[in-house]
This record gives structure tokens, sequence and C-alpha cells, in this order.
């Protein structure tokens, strides 16, 4: 029978490369865990209507990309293509936005857009987000951006930089808005272009064509038409993220694929992805709130994609992030060695460390290479000579060595406890 493929565009993770994906997935959340933010868990699917309202039907991802179906019960449903809506979506209905303010959530998983799969971009991809909810400081705006880079910083990446811009508020940008639909009606634009110009002007500063760009040079900047208190709020921002200890670049033409972010909007970006290197981005959003039913409260997030970062750590030559499955792998040689290497097995577990065992009676050549593969440091074997002895063969697999130990536990687990130990030191 002829065999089943995945969907086209839809990765895979598997061993030994999906190690290094849970491993950057976990670490993209440390930094906001360790930020007293707290774990949101939420739908992949949501009405339609939550995406139109919130991510914006002008946009590419609700025009063009949403997997959207019709369910029994006639509703239109989509996969989430983002996680802030929905994060909203949920604040809302439990009425977090009731307690105390701000709300700071984080969220992880997949994610889903009906884009041309490339290098680097995918149809169901995975985020790390968080959203920080029911605040106007610009300490949060600074914090939040701060976490973003202290979790690619936390996987040892260093080839990324920051953009920054403010893309102002609803006082300041239906000016600057009329403004530059001024300048771009005098530009030489084809239909399409003009269409979009008329719908989202600022999306016409992201044209990536040279006959486009070269008009633009001229084009009026959201950065130099800001209103006083978005300006302020920008500057404190900049002074925040210095004592954060981040660094950026300005980025004035900066346009975002989702229509809801007003002030502060930046892009990680890890120019070694090429066409895709957007590693994670994120923004202030002020009116989405109450576009969705609820409170006049702003808020501000961001995504990381887990698929782009682990490509961009496999760029930098960081990769594998984890290079073994266990600590140490049980052998045991002969039929009487089989219970004894089980019970072994359970006393190392519980004592915290991870341990498999050889299986299907392998010989003690064959089990090695088992444990080889899985890059296990200690190998432990337990032969007829050793039960009746009392002890085990305990063997460094990067040195070779091996010693002959008695089999009590406490003592296997003290001298196990250093070895490991002192192999973590050497490497870091
Ligand atoms: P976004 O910029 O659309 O923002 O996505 C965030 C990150 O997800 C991107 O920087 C990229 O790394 C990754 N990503 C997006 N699309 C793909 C794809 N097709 N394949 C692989 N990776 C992809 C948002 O989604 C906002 N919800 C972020 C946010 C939260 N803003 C405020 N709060």
């Amino acid at each position: 029978m002829a065999s089943i493929n995945a969907p086209k565009g839809v990765p895979d993770y598997v061993p030994p490369r999906s190690r290094d994906f849970y491993h950057v997935q976990e670490s993209l959340s440390g930094s906001a865990r360790r930020s007293g933010y707290e774990y949101i868990e939420l739908p992949v699917f949501e009405s339609t209507e939550l995406y139109e309202r919130g991510v914006g039907t002008s946009t590419d991802v609700v025009q063009k990309e949403m997997y959207t179906f019709t369910d029994r019960g006639d509703r239109s449903i989509t996969l989430r293509p983002e996680g802030t809506a929905g994060v909203m979506r949920a604040v809302i209905e439990n009425r977090l936005d009731k307690g105390a303010l701000p709300v700071k959530l984080w969220y992880r998983g997949p994610f889903f857009r009906a884009e041309r799969p490339q290098h680097g971009r995918y149809r169901q991809l995975q985020q790390v987000g968080v959203e920080a909810i029911g605040s106007v400081d610009p300490i949060i705006d600074a914090e939040v951006i701060a976490i973003a880079d202290q979790s690619f910083r936390s996987l040892g990446l260093i080839g990324f930089h920051l953009e920054l811009t403010s893309l102002g508020c609803k006082e300041c940008r239906p000016a600057y808005r009329a403004k530059l639909q001024e300048f771009l009606s005098a530009c030489d634009l084809d239909p399409e272009t003009r269409e979009r110009a008329n719908v989202n002007p600022l999306r016409v500063l992201d044209d990536k064509r040279e006959v486009v760009q070269a008009q633009l040079v001229q084009a009026p900047l959201m950065i130099d038409s800001l209103c006083d208190s978005c300006q302020r709020h920008y500057d404190e921002v900049r002074a925040y993220l210095s004592i954060f200890g981040v660094e950026w670049n300005e980025a004035p033409r900066m346009v975002r694929g989702l229509d809801y972010y007003t002030r502060t909007t930046f892009e990680f970006v890890h120019p070694a992805l090429g066409a895709q290197s957007g590693i994670g981005g994120g923004g202030r959003y002020d009116g989405l709130m109450s576009e969705l039913g609820g409170s006049e409260l702003s808020g501000i997030g961001f995504g990381l994609g887990v698929d782009r970062t682990l490509l961009a750590c496999e760029a930098e030559g960081l990769t594998p992030l984890i290079d073994h499955t266990v600590d140490i792998f049980v052998i045991p040689v002969g039929e009487e060695a089989r219970e004894p290497a089980v019970s072994l097995l359970v006393g190392l577990r519980n004592a915290g460390f991870s341990a498999d065992i050889s299986v299907d009676n392998r010989g003690v050549k064959s089990a090695l290479k088992v444990a080889n593969g899985m890059k296990a440091p200690a190998v432990l074997i337990l032969g007829p000579d050793e039960i009746k002895s009392g002890s085990i063969i305990v063997k460094d697999m990067d040195s070779g060595e091996q010693v002959t130990v008695s089999l009590e536990i406490v003592e296997l687990v003290q001298l196990l406890q250093r070895n490991l130990h002192t192999k973590k030191e050497d490497e870091s």
C-alpha cells in the first residue's frame, strides 16, 4: 500500500533533532517564567470572527492564509494563525482584566498559516509568546523586549539584532497615514500596489521591489510624526531598554504583518536565515481588547518562532544543543542479570538519573553500540561474574576506562553523581 506523507509545508521533528527543538522551546520560555509570567493554555481553533476583528481583514494573514472550515454545527472555525487575539479572548471571557493588572501571560504551541512553504516558512509553525495586558508603562515595553532578547541569548545565539520603532497611536497615526497616502498618490505604482496604498499605505513601505523602493526614499515616516505623548513614551522605552542592557537598531520603515500594533513595535532578525530572517517579533496593541468586546486596556507582547530559532542555532553551529538522551545505560548480560539490572534501573531513576536499559538479550558489543548512539556518558555492565561478587562494571564512554565497583546502590549513586558532575564541569 502507498505510504502517506505529512501535509505540504508541515515539519516533523524526529530524534535526534527533536531533542534540540524541545530544548529551544523550553529555553525560549525560560526568561518569561523567571520574570513572573504565568502560563496560559488555549485552544488551537477559535471562531473565525476573532481573527477577522482581532488581526484585521486587510492583512495577508486573514485574507489569504487562514485555515478556515465550517464545523458540524455550521459555525465558521479557524485554526489559530497567531496567539494574541486568542489570549485577549480568553482574558475577557475569564475576566482576568477585572483583576490585578498588568496580567502577564506566556504561551506556546502550534499556529497555522497557509503560506507558500520554503526554508523557515511553514504552514504549521511553533511559537513561544508572552502578553502583558493592562499597563502602558514603558517599563513593560522594555521588559517584554528584554525577555525576548534574553531568551535568544540563553541559547548562545549572538548573530541576531533587534529592530525597533514606534507606530504611533490613534491620535497621531491617522494624520500620518493621510500624509503617506498623499505622497504615494504622486508615485508611479501598479494597480495592485495603488489599491494597497488605499487600504493599508504603511504596507507599501515594505514593498521589496527596487522600482517601488526607489520612489520611497523621501516617503514620510511615522517616527517623524509621533504626537508628544507617543514621542515621550518611545523615548522612555529606549531609556529603559538601555538599563535592561538591550541594544537595538532604529527601523522606522518596519511593517508588521498584523494590524493591531500601535506605539512600540519590534522584530528580532537573524540574517543567516535568508529571506525568512524574522526569528521573533511583537509590539504594543492599544485598541485590540476593546475591538474584541473587552475593556479599554492596552497590552504588549511578542511571538518567538521556535522553528526559526532552531535554524538560527544550527546556522551558528550551536547544535547539537542536547547531545545525549540518557546519562546511564544499563546492560544485563545473561538471563540471571536481567532482574537485578531492572532493580538497578529503578534505583537509578529514583535517585534522579536519566537511565535506560538494554533489552532483547543483546550481547555487550551490540548493546554498547546502542549506548553510543544515545551518547550515554556512563554504561553499567552486569554479568554473571559481577552478580556472584556483588559488583558491577562502570564504563566511562568518553575515555573508554572501566572500573569494577560494589553493586551497593548508595555507593554506586554517589560514584555516578561524582563522575557525571565532573563531566558537566569539564564541558562548561
Ligand atoms: P508574527 O511576527 O506574525 O507575530 O510571528 C512571530 C514569529 O513567528 C515570527 O517572527 C517568526 O519567527 C515566526 N513565524 C511566523 N510565521 C511563520 C511561518 N510561516 N513559519 C515559521 N515561523 C513563522 C505574531 O504572531 C504576533 N502574535 C506576535 C505578538 C504577540 N505580538 C504581540 N503579541
